[in-house]
């Protein structure tokens, strides 16, 4: 089958159509014939040789497919051959097949093409795990969200609005972003090229903070973070696009009871991920189902000009997802 492969970690130029064997599913696993994936941010962490997959999964990038069913292991029945899935898998998305756990698919909802399905996954339950059950959100919560046109962003602005309506949002976003994320219906959009978002969150929140920060930026926005949080707020950080290693006053956090919550979703065991799948399934996909949410894709590459995908999401102009057409 057609896969993209590695020539070695480092830039896009690393990256090329291969023919490699097709996987075969191993137990609890299904296999699918991929029509969809998409490009996520920690691809490009992976193909910089920063992020291996799991021990057990593909090595070949990408985090999300969307197919049919083409094969189904010895005693499941959750999916049948034939069926529109769409599935969290530890790598091998940027393939013409990969394997996925039973528990780890879902089935399309009717109103979604193969390109919408294969963006929901690895944002959407990322958004949801950590802003909203990590987090332990609450209906009237004020967020902060960074990074304004992003993949997990968008998504987690949605999810968000539409698990609590009666909830605040603010989002970061670059100048160049504002319009579009405003037009998602946030409450309030801080351009964090020109502004400090934690002065504006200062004054936005006369002076209490904030209840929620989803934060992929790490060390650059620690202390800014710390600043915007309210008395028992929750910082949730799930990437480190900003570094690694920075200061915290200990004495703060503990007198404002605040929390700092570390998450990641891949490297989680398989019966964990397939429990957030079902709670991610029964809470969210109602939404997707009924259309208040919809994934928001910015642009469609075929699978073999992944480069170019790549390419693309280096470059930051993308709003909401990058999707690789594959068959
Ligand atoms: N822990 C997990 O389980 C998990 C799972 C999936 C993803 N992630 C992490 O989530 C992050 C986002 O991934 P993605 O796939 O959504 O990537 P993406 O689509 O490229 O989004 C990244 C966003 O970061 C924004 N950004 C860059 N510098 C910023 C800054 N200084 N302040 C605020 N925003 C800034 C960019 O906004 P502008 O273009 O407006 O600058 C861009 O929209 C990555 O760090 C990824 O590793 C974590």
């Amino acid at each position: 089958m057609k896969a993209i492969n590695l020539k070695g970690f480092g830039g896009v130029e690393n990256l090329f159509l291969d023919e490699i064997d097709k996987p075969a599913p191993g137990p609890h696993q299904i296999l699918i014939k991929v029509h969809a994936s998409s490009v996520n941010r920690p691809d490009i962490v992976q193909r910089e040789g920063n992020y291996p997959p799991p021990k057990g999964d593909s090595e070949v990038l990408g985090l999300e497919v969307a197919g049919t069913v083409e094969s189904v292991g010895d005693g499941l029945s959750r999916h049948q051959v034939g069926d529109r899935v769409f599935a969290l898998v530890g790598g091998g998305g940027y393939a013409e097949y990969a394997v996925a756990y039973e528990g780890h698919a879902m089935p399309i909802p009717e109103n979604l093409s193969f390109a919408q399905a294969a963006c929901i996954c690895e944002t959407y339950i990322t958004a949801y795990l950590n802003a909203v059950v990590l987090a332990e959100a609450k209906a009237e919560d004020t967020f902060l969200l960074h990074g304004g046109g992003g993949g997990v962003n968008t998504a987690a602005i949605q999810v968000c609005k539409a698990l609590f309506p009666k909830s605040t949002v603010m989002v970061t976003a670059s100048t160049g972003k504002v319009e579009r994320v405003k037009a998602l219906g946030v409450d309030h959009v801080i351009d964090y090229k020109t502004r400090s978002f934690a002065e504006e969150i200062k004054t936005l929140t006369d002076g209490r903070g904030v209840d929620v920060i989803l934060d992929h930026i790490g060390a650059a926005y620690l202390k800014d973070n710390m600043k915007s949080l309210a008395l028992g707020g929750r910082l949730v950080v799930i990437g480190l696009m900003g570094g690694i290693k920075a200061e915290l006053n200990l004495a703060t956090m503990m007198v404002k009871r605040q929390k700092i919550i570390g998450s990641v979703l891949r490297s989680r065991p398989v019966p964990e991920k397939s429990a957030i799948i079902a709670d991610f399934e029964n809470n969210v996909m109602p939404f997707f189902d009924d259309q208040t949410i919809a994934p928001l894709i910015s642009d469609v590459f075929p699978l073999s000009q992944a480069a170019d995908a790549h390419r693309a999401m280096e470059l930051g102009t993308h709003f909401g997802k990058i999707v690789l057409e594959v068959q």
